[in-house]
Formats: C-alpha cells, structure tokens, sequence
C-alpha cells in the first residue's frame, strides 16, 4: 500500500479548486485519505502527483474522480424510525401552518431517500402537495437517481426497512422487477426537481420547511460542517425541520442556539430563530 503525504494532498485539492471550482480542502482528513488511496489503487496510478496530473489534464476523468472520492452508500427508509417521526409528528405539525410541503434532499445520492419520500407522501395523500428538490455534487449519481433503477439485491434492505417504517403496502407496489432490477414507480417523482449542487461552494436557492441533509456531512472536518450548516439554517423557513444524520449533531456548531431538539436519537431540529 503507498503512502500519501499531506503536502500531495494539498497540491491536489488545489488544483482541483483553481481548475474545476470543488473545495474539497475541507473534508475530513482521514476518509479522504482513504478515498485517495482506492482511486490510486483501482486506476493504477503511481502516486498522487500523477493523479493530480491526470485530473488537471482530463476533465472527464475528473467527473469519474468525483464519483469515486464521495461516498454514496444509502438505503430506502434508512433508519425506519426517523421516517416514522416524519410521517407522524413533523409533517403534520407543518401541515397545520402550509398547504404545500417544500423539501430540499442536500446530498441525495442515487435517490432512495427521495423515493422514500415520495412513498411517504403518497401514503400520506399529500404527494401532489410537496414541493421537492433534490442535489448532489456528484452528476453521475444524479443520473442513477433520476432514472429509480436499483439492484434487485439491494432491495431486500429497503424492504427490511419499510417494514419497520410500517408502511401502508408492501414494497413491490412502488416497482417492476425485470432482469435482476428494480424499477421504480416513475410517476412517485414526477414533481421532483433534480439538480447538481456543491453544499460548499453553492448558494443558498430557496427556503424550505424540511432540509434534509444526512450523512453528507459526516465526510466535512468541523470548520466546513459550520459553514455548511449556516447555509441550510439560511435555506429553512422559521419553524422549518432540519435532519441530519444520526451519527451527526450539530450540538456545538455556531448555529446550534437556532434550533431546538425534536428527536435526539433521530437528530431532527427545528430552527426557531433567524
Ligand atoms: C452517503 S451519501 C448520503 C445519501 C443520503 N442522504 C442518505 O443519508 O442515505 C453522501 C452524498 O453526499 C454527496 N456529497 C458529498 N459532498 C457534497 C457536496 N459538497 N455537495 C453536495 N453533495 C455532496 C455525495 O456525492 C453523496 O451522494
């Protein structure tokens, strides 16, 4: 295994940033190591120098890079009890005050967590009443997620996990399966607006009642999770309900005194304060 020194690192975050416009100075050290190493190893470069070459000289590989340095792992119905606080407590306390549902999945990966949202809603009865959006920096992921063909394999999980979210159906209502895959109901996500978008380096678009952004910012050192966390405090009405991942918090950032607790375990906030 070759060994990476901090300095190479440096040299490749900044080319990227004064080449492509990504910042990826900030994000946490470690992991980001890590990542580097695997892309080394799976495309057989000798060294981060030549990476870095390789990324400066060849825009289209650095689409791939960008697609190999994020981790996208995720589920449908990831962690079913916070989807459950959702359908049960936070959307009806905004429906109380808002015809319309507007929703900003942060960092939606190959798009379960917006499938699990449209099911959610659907469920609910209120699908044709949510506004959502959904980003990622990642393009190529963007494009898994619009087109809601999954592995069949992987469906087992989502499965296990609607269960536990105790849905109305079963899960196979919402797709086809074909050849292995799974396709989902297209007609779920019609309304969805898909789009690219750097949580670092983009502006704030619009304000919503819900931000969810999960296990994004568990790959961002400190400094960066407070800038980021800024940001979706500025995209959030006044009451609006912040989620982020169950191994994050946002306890200590400058923006904590903004927002209360409504689930601990389930890190859902709510910002009362601009
Ligand atoms: C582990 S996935 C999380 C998916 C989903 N939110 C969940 O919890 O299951 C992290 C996603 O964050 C995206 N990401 C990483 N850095 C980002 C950035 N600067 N701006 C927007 N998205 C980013 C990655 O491309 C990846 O798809």
């Amino acid at each position: 295994m070759q060994e990476i020194h901090i300095v190479d690192i440096r040299r490749l975050t900044e080319v990227i940033k004064s080449r492509y416009g990504y910042d990826f100075t900030n994000y946490a050290i470690s992991s980001f190591k890590r990542r580097i190493l695997r892309i080394l190893e799976l495309y057989r470069f000798n060294s981060v120098e030549a990476l870095t070459k390789r990324i400066n000289d060849d825009p289209a590989f650095f689409e791939e890079f960008v697609s190999e340095i994020t981790v996208n792992v995720t589920e449908m119905f990831r962690d079913p009890s916070f989807w459950r606080i959702l359908r049960d407590k936070v959307i009806p306390n905004i429906l109380l005050n808002h015809k319309k549902v507007s929703i900003w999945h942060a960092g939606c990966s190959s798009g379960e967590e917006v499938y699990s949202m449209a099911i959610l809603l659907k469920e609910m009865g209120i699908l044709e009443n949510a506004r959502i959006i959904a980003t990622d920096i990642d393009d190529e992921i963007l494009e898994r997620a619009k087109s809601g063909v999954y592995a069949m394999k992987n469906m087992e999980i989502n499965e296990k996990n609607y269960v536990r979210f105790r849905g109305k159906n079963e899960l196979n209502k919402y797709f086809e399966e074909r050849n292995g895959l799974a396709y989902m109901d297209k007609s779920l996500v019609k309304g969805v607006s898909w789009r690219k978008h750097d949580l670092v380096n983009g502006i704030v678009f619009n304000k919503f009642d819900i931000v969810l952004c999960r296990n994004v910012m568990i790959y961002f050192n400190q400094n960066l999770q407070n800038d980021v966390l800024k940001k979706l405090h500025e995209s959030l009405f006044k009451y609006g309900y912040l989620a982020i991942g169950s191994k994050e918090s946002l306890i200590w950032c400058e923006i904590a005194n903004k927002f209360i607790v409504v689930n601990n375990e389930e890190k859902i906030y709510k910002k009362i304060k601009e």
